[in-house]
């Protein structure tokens, strides 16, 4: 017999203004299963998600939780009904502890005479039950502000298990986990499904969704495309099933050669930070695309944020273009030519009530300025508009206007935004920290095109990835990290998994 869906949607419609995000939509998820989500950025798989947690109320169609049709009114709700969600955007309360992220909303209390106080003892009892049963390693008195973004993802797994959910969506959870912590999600994946807990999965890496997943829906432009049991999918059925159309080439041809010009040369630096980097020569080229790999806590942001004026250094030397720089803030940085995208750019890039166009040439205003006689400076909004499309259209960026504020693009979409942000400024040195994370195929392909541009016309890019593929397939050159260490420097066309992975994991091994 069959078995009964936990959750069962059908016909699901959304439109907001000025976009249709889902078109009749149906999702069918079975108990005890892992239901991966997939389609490009913009593709509506947030959106269809948040009808299912009461987020949103879908225009039309039908939703049903084992065989009974349910309306949410929001997401306490769906919670009432077992459906529980981590989103793809976290928002952690950083001035509270482990347990009281976990508990917020539900946090036990005791009565004493009159008065109720918060059961802090019984909340850290059940917080270290969880974390013991799930085998995450925090400490449940921890400041939240003082975790890094995959601990905070850790924190929003635990507390949807929690819940006891029937059901968990999980937008996007191994984007920020480091490989060890994605393994043990995977555990814990496992662990829930075992015990009949459905997982809907929604994430961009391809081998992760073919290793973990029982079933697979893809949708393309706010439609389903269709669903297919895990076995039968390979990446490129998936692939060409998402884009809708084959692609055959991951990277674009390189055709730039790095000249024998030094762009940036830095001399033993060492951070003011004891337990960050230590000592770490090199130097980049003009016209080169260098790579950093290294694991989660190599150290590699710290360093190029110092680069960038953004962290103290104790010692060392910096030289841009043979001159030795003097580079105490981003200010001086940009004026030397320099712009970064940050890594964790969803906190700290995007202003979220400012429209597309706004936030594109927010670095680029004095480009952007008229001044007149009589002083007064104005902001050329023609030109402004011109340069903001050239970018939404290089980078495929969806959205409905460039007026739209960039708070209702999709999550990929607004990463395209700040990336465009920096293209727009031309820099002669681009430093990009994890630039495809959360990005879609079609789109990391623009992104490398880009970058491929970039190097041609004489400029220098500096990209630090975990993505093992990328780093081999873009960079001319490969520097590794390993604990504030450079472990090596590795040709591009020499490198190898192995070879990254050696150099990763240890760094007493001598340059390569
Ligand atoms: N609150 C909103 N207001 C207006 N438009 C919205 C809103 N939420 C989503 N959209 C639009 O709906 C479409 C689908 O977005 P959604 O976030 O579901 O995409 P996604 O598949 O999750 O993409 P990604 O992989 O980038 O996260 C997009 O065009 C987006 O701009
Ligand atoms: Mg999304």
């Amino acid at each position: 017999m069959e078995q009964t869906p936990v959750l069962e949607m059908c016909g699901i419609s959304k439109s907001f203004p000025g976009v249709k995000a889902l078109d009749d939509v149906s999702l069918t998820v079975r108990p005890g299963t892992v239901h991966a989500l997939m389609g490009e950025n913009g593709a509506g798989k947030s959106t269809l998600m948040k009808c299912a947690f009461g987020l949103y109320q879908p225009d039309e169609g039908t939703i049903k939780i084992n065989g009974e049709e349910v309306h949410f009114d929001d997401a306490r709700d769906a919670m009432d009904k077992g459906v529980s969600m981590i989103h793809q955007e976290l928002h952690p309360i950083r001035t509270r502890n482990v347990m009281e992220n976990i508990w917020v909303g539900r946090v036990p209390y005791k009565r004493v005479g009159p008065i109720h106080w918060v059961d802090e003892k019984k909340m850290y009892a059940d917080t270290k039950a969880l974390l013991e049963q799930l085998e995450v390693k925090l400490d449940p008195r921890t400041m939240v502000g003082e975790l890094n973004a995959s601990n905070c993802q850790m924190i929003e797994i635990v507390r949807a298990v929690s819940y006891g959910a029937k059901v968990i969506i999980m937008d996007e959870p191994t984007s920020s986990l480091t490989e060890v912590e994605a393994e043990q999600l995977f555990k814990i994946i496992a662990q829930l499904t075992a015990q009949g807990v459905a997982i809907i999965y929604i994430s961009h890496k391809m081998d992760e969704i073919l290793r973990i997943s029982d079933e697979v829906t893809i949708m393309r432009d706010g439609k389903l495309v269709g669903t297919w049991p895990a076995k039968e999918l390979t990446m490129q059925l998936m692939v060409s099933r998402m884009v809708g159309r084959e692609m055959s080439n991951q990277f674009p041809q390189r055709t730039h050669t790095p000249s024998d010009e030094v762009m940036l040369e830095v001399k033993n630096l060492t951070s003011a930070n004891p337990r960050s980097f230590v000592d770490v020569s090199f130097s980049v080229r003009r016209g080169e695309i260098f790579g950093i790999g290294g694991l989660v806590g190599a150290q590699r942001t710290e360093l190029m944020e110092s680069i960038f004026g953004l962290r103290p250094v104790a010692s060392g030397e910096i030289w841009i273009k043979g001159q030795k720089a003097k580079i105490t803030c981003a200010q001086d940085a940009i004026q030397l030519g320099m712009a970064l995208l940050t890594e964790e750019r969803r906190a700290s890039g995007i202003i979220p009530m400012l429209s597309v166009m706004e936030n594109t040439v927010l670095a680029n205003q004095t480009a952007h300025t008229k001044q007149y006689t009589g002083g007064k400076l104005f902001l050329n909004d023609k030109q402004r508009g011109a340069d903001a499309q050239k970018y939404v259209d290089a980078l495929s960026i969806k959205t409905p206007d460039l007026k739209t504020q960039i708070q209702y693009l999709s999550g990929g979409n607004q990463q395209k935004v700040l990336l465009g942000r920096w293209l727009l400024v031309n820099p002669d040195l681009l430093i990009l920290d994890e630039p495809t994370r959360g990005i879609d195929v079609g789109a990391k392909y623009e992104i490398y095109t880009l970058m491929e541009q970039m190097v041609q016309e004489g400029k220098t890019v500096i990209m630090i990835s975990s993505e093992m593929p990328e780093l081999m397939g873009m960079s001319d050159r490969i520097m590794v990290m390993c604990e504030g260490h450079l472990s090596g420097i590795i040709n591009g066309a020499q490198a190898t998994d192995e070879k990254i992975m050696m150099l990763a994991s240890t760094y007493e091994q001598a340059n390569v």
